[in-house]
């Protein structure tokens, strides 16, 4: 649980991870480009920058298996190129457990140059150079030559990142839409339905059913099907007729949206929700927490929040969070109460 005052730093936090999960999509630079690319990364804050060609910017992420870090910067000026200012890679690295250390490191990047450990524990080079806009992740990971790296391009590709479902009048979740067997929801929540219904056939049924009525008590799903095409109806207690997709409040939409999406048949190694509070009724967060603190048994959950209830309910349901808060301190992002010796070891690849 990410938790902080507005302007803390929770959703540059959030685009972070997601930023780190674009390297296995090799969609990272892209995605840095749209975010306003290196120099809008930087930070703005006392230091001065000095000399560019070492500007950096660096994403890591470590697990109880694998570990991966990247670095990225400014390409050497090329009077050729009109991408002066696109981001390269610089630097990425792979490791096993926790840690980054030389005995530990699978495989490691500088500038075009890779080496993969080799079974006998050297080194092997890798006998291409990748462009400096490919990530080693989606372009040497292998079953045969980089069976590690090819698991974590799996594991980090898994990764799921909801932020601000649409709810409004013309959200995509209100429309009936083409039913075909969805286990994960779309960003835009337009397969709401859809995965909906694949939860009841091949998912947790029961738990969805759960999840329903202790937040709406009486109340069920259903999914219609007209000519193939996908509708929600919402039974209500004292309601002659069920809503349809159109009729429903936002924060009911918001709520089943964010079902859907925690319910997935196919969970994720990582599950990342931004504000999943934004329009949700406060008597809604109680049966949220439960419901993420079920998934959480078998799916690592992030939820970033600046809602004091669900942080409240979170807290005291079964999940046992895991919290951090964020501080403005000198115009810097740090977590409350860290201290130097209480940030976990971590060390960044070479350049
Ligand atoms: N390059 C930069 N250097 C320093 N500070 C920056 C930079 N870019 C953005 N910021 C600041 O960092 C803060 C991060 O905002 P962010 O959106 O992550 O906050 P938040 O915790 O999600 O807030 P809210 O609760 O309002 O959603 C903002 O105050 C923004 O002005
Ligand atoms: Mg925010």
């Amino acid at each position: 649980m990410v938790t902080g005052a507005n302007g803390s730093g929770k959703s540059s936090l959030y685009r972070t991870l997601r930023l780190l999960a674009d390297f296995s999509r090799n969609g990272a630079i892209a995605a840095l480009a749209r975010e306003g690319g290196v120099a809008s990364t930087l930070w703005a804050g006392q230091g001065g920058l000095g000399d560019t060609t070492a500007i950096g910017v660096r994403v890591g992420f470590a697990g109880e298996d694998f570990g991966y870090a990247a670095e990225l910067g400014l390409p050497v000026p090329d009077s050729q190129s009109k991408f002066n200012l696109d981001p390269v890679i610089k630097a990425e690295a792979v490791w096993a457990g926790p840690v980054l250390r030389p005995a530990t490191l699978l495989a490691e990047r500088g500038g075009p140059v890779v080496r993969l450990r080799a079974d006998d524990g050297g080194w092997a080079m890798v006998p291409h150079t990748l462009q400096p806009f490919d990530s080693m992740l989606s372009e040497l990971a292998d079953p045969q030559s980089a069976p590690d790296l090819l698991v974590l391009r799996e594991r980090i590709r898994s990764w799921r990142f909801y932020d601000h479902l649409r709810t409004d009048a013309d959200a995509p979740a209100r429309s009936p839409q083409i039913g075909t067997r969805t286990t994960v929801l779309g960003h835009d929540g337009a397969d709401l339905a859809a995965a909906l219904q694949t939860i009841r056939e091949i998912g947790d049924a029961q738990i969805l059913a759960e999840a329903v009525d202790r937040a709406f008590p009486g109340s069920r799903v259903e999914i219609i099907s007209r000519d193939g095409r996908f509708e929600l109806a919402l039974f209500q207690r004292g309601l002659s007729r069920p809503l349809g997709g159109a009729e429903l409040s936002d924060g009911t939409l918001r709520y089943l949206l964010l079902v859907a999406a925690l319910l997935s048949p196919r969970p994720p190694a990582l599950l990342v929700l931004n504000e999943p509070e934004t329009s949700l009724h406060p008597e809604l967060l109680a049966p949220l927490a439960e419901l993420i603190a079920t998934v959480s048994e078998t799916t690592q959950v992030v939820v970033v929040t600046h809602a004091e209830p669900l942080v409240a309910a979170l807290a005291a349901s079964a999940a046992q969070p895991h919290t951090v808060e964020l501080v403005k301190a000198n115009g810097a992002t740090t977590i409350a109460g860290q201290g130097m010796l209480d940030q976990p070891p971590w060390y960044w690849p070479k350049r």
